[in-house]
């Protein structure tokens, strides 16, 4: 949460923030702001409300300068306003800092600063770390780079920090402990970013740093020390990334770029490790792995919203091809708890960003009791593909648009490879049904590409159904973890309150909501549970709630219950859960455009949920 970029070198830094202010706005945009320096002179400049409100606000302002820093904010400490946005100026006025993160002791901090005749002109965490680090400075009569030292070995929490100094015309002073910071290597130039968004335009070659790193960065120059000041080599990396990934492409929301980019992002991820002709799986991270993996006594998934969805699907995967038992967990639960973890559990980390702050110190703990962790993580280089012992990447490309589409159907396919590859090592699984599950994969690109050509069905059934005030949405098996994504899709985008359930469990609660303003999704496609789904149709049918179905094309018994349906190909049941979501999120997406609401940034929420 909260983007963060930084410049330094010879070109006008602040269209280099402004432009990547913008590409990492779906970290968060309740207000943004940037500091420049030139000739000793600190600029700050903020504004609540999203970036193009502080476009327009830093119009006919002093904008020359080669260094800058700049923030988007998701707000934790202190409500969305001017004086709480970012960056912020020490008291006396000569540094300037913007924070992703959390700084969890900055209440004690605060005590103590105010004792001392410090005054505070916001709420924020990030306000009183940076007088923390000018009072550390001050009395101790060091460099700022020794300040930020001794302060962050003080502090506890989460952060990315970056801070310019108005006596350090050319110098940015970055540190981080759990928010993601990459520093782009131009020539004579440095680009400093939350992700490799703002810096792809400019450079390839990137150092991600990493926790408990602090990096002094001059146009010529970068050193990265350790919070001991020992240096530290930085280690360059290649991005594999385009520019056109990162643009909407002529769409009109990254969300509907990315439900259409589907049929090719599933096929990336695909491609090079399934081919179903010779009847191979080749996952390296799965195949070098195979002892710990098919001797796992337990699996554990561990994940945050559509990733733990995604990880229930894996769930009733793995258990049955793998006949290895699964548990599911919200890192945020597991983190917490005093799980048991055994010799021989293999854990399973599942996150599109790799930056979820839960699911990061979920694997720490687990790591920590010798667990074996297997990530399956979209954003490469991220933390969790870093804290990660072995993986797969879902190869779906950058993910912008706050609700995750693509990325769910990269994990399930990734998932779905993982459990067969590990299947038929063990043995547990026929030579016909793998070879049956193998060509179902490979034809699914084919088949979410017919599922979108219809797209315009969905648009008309998001019209009728806009303003109902609760949706309900059933299925079963491998479709109720759909069910469930359905409804968070729903309520991420269109502001409706929606609840997912497996559509037997609807009898012991739920129907009592049933009338007819209610609409009710069933996830029903053809499969072992399709007649027990029908019957539950029927009971929302006999009291008059409007029923949506997703089913599979030529079942006419479903259509005639249904007051609107959608047909999907038919498939596999196990390989289901990759189309059926497929109309649910082109529902949610329609019925969010319907009411007119700004899909890509919904309020209250930010991309990568960097802060517990
Ligand atoms: O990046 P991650 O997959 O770890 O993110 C987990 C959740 O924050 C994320 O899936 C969230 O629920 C999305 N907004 C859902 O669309």
């Amino acid at each position: 949460m909260c983007g963060i970029v930084g410049y330094t070198g010879s070109r006008q830094a602040y269209p280099v923030i402004l432009k990547g202010l913008k590409r990492l706005e779906y970290r968060g945009y309740d207000s943004s702001g940037v500091a420049l320096l030139k000739n000793g002179e600190l600029n700050v400049y903020k504004k609540k409300g999203k970036v193009a409100e502080l476009e327009e606000f830093m119009i006919g302002k002093n904008i020359d300068a080669q260094i800058g820093i700049g923030h988007t904010r998701w707000a934790t400490h202190g409500e969305p306003s001017d004086r709480n946005a970012h960056p912020h100026h020490s008291a006396n006025g000569k540094i300037a800092m913007i924070h992703n993160g959390i700084i969890e002791n900055y209440a004690l901090i605060k005590q103590d600063l105010v004792k001392k005749g410090y005054q505070f002109t916001s709420d924020t965490d990030t306000e009183v770390l940076l007088n923390f680090i000018e009072d550390i400075q001050t009395n101790n009569a060091c460099s700022l780079e020794e300040a930020i030292r001794i302060a962050l070995k003080r502090v506890t929490g989460a952060y990315c920090i970056l801070i310019i100094e108005k006596d350090n015309p050319d110098t940015i002073i970055a540190a981080r402990k759990g928010s993601p910071l990459v520093i782009g290597i131009g020539k004579g130039e440095h680009f400093l970013a939350s992700d490799a968004s703002p810096i792809i335009e400019y450079t390839k070659e990137v150092v991600y740093v990493n926790d408990y790193e602090l990096a002094i960065v001059k146009p010529d120059e970068l050193i990265l020390k350790n919070l001991g000041n020992e240096k530290i080599t930085p280690y360059v990396t290649k991005l594999d990334m385009e520019l056109a990934a990162i643009e909407k492409g002529g769409y009109e929301h990254f969300m509907i770029k990315e439900i259409f980019e589907q049929p090719s992002t599933i096929f990336d991820c695909l491609r090079g490790r399934l081919d179903a002709k010779e009847g191979l799986i080749k996952m390296s991270g799965v195949d070098e792995n195979i002892e710990h993996l098919m001797n796992a006594n337990r699996i554990i998934i561990i994940a945050c919203g559509t990733s733990w969805h995604a990880g229930l699907v894996a769930e009733y995967i793995i258990e049955e091809l793998c006949r290895i038992p699964v548990e599911v967990e919200y890192a945020s639960e597991f983190r917490y708890r005093n799980p048991i973890i055994n010799k021989g559990d293999v854990i399973i980390a599942i996150s599109q960003s790799g930056e979820t702050a839960d699911t990061i110190v979920a694997l720490e703990k687990a790591k920590d009791n010798g667990a074996f962790i297997f990530g399956v993580v979209n954003a490469v280089g991220s933390s969790i593909a870093r804290i990660s012992n072995a993986g797969a990447y879902t190869h779906a490309g950058p993910e912008i648009g706050v609700a995750s589409t693509k990325a769910f159907t990269g994990q399930l396919a990734v998932l779905m490879m993982v459990a067969l590859d590990i299947a038929k090592h063990k043995g547990s699984i026929t030579e016909e049904k793998y070879a049956e599950l193998l060509n179902e994969l490979e034809s699914v690109p084919e088949k979410v590409d017919a599922i979108l050509k219809n797209a315009d069905q969905l648009k008309a059934i998001a019209e009728k159904y806009k303003s109902a005030s609760d949706f309900l949405f059933l299925g079963r098996g491998y479709n109720f973890p759909v069910a469930l994504e359905g409804a968070l899709k729903l309520k991420e985008i269109s502001y409706i309150h929606a609840e997912g359930y497996p559509a037997a469990e609807m009898k012991h609660g739920p129907i009592a909501l049933v009338d007819e303003n209610l609409p009710v999704v069933f996830i029903a496609t053809k499969d072992l549970y399709h007649e027990k789904i029908i019957s539950n149709m029927q009971e929302i049918k006999a009291r008059k709630g409007k029923i949506i179905s997703i089913i599979t094309e030529g079942d006419n018994v479903s259509s005639e219950i249904s007051n609107d349906y959608f047909c999907i190909p038919a498939t596999d049941e196990l390989i289901a859960p990759i189309l059926t979501v497929i109309p649910l999120q082109l529902l949610s997406y329609y019925v969010g455009i319907a009411k007119g609401i700004d899909v890509d940034k919904p309020r209250n929420l930010a991309k990568s949920v960097t802060v517990e």
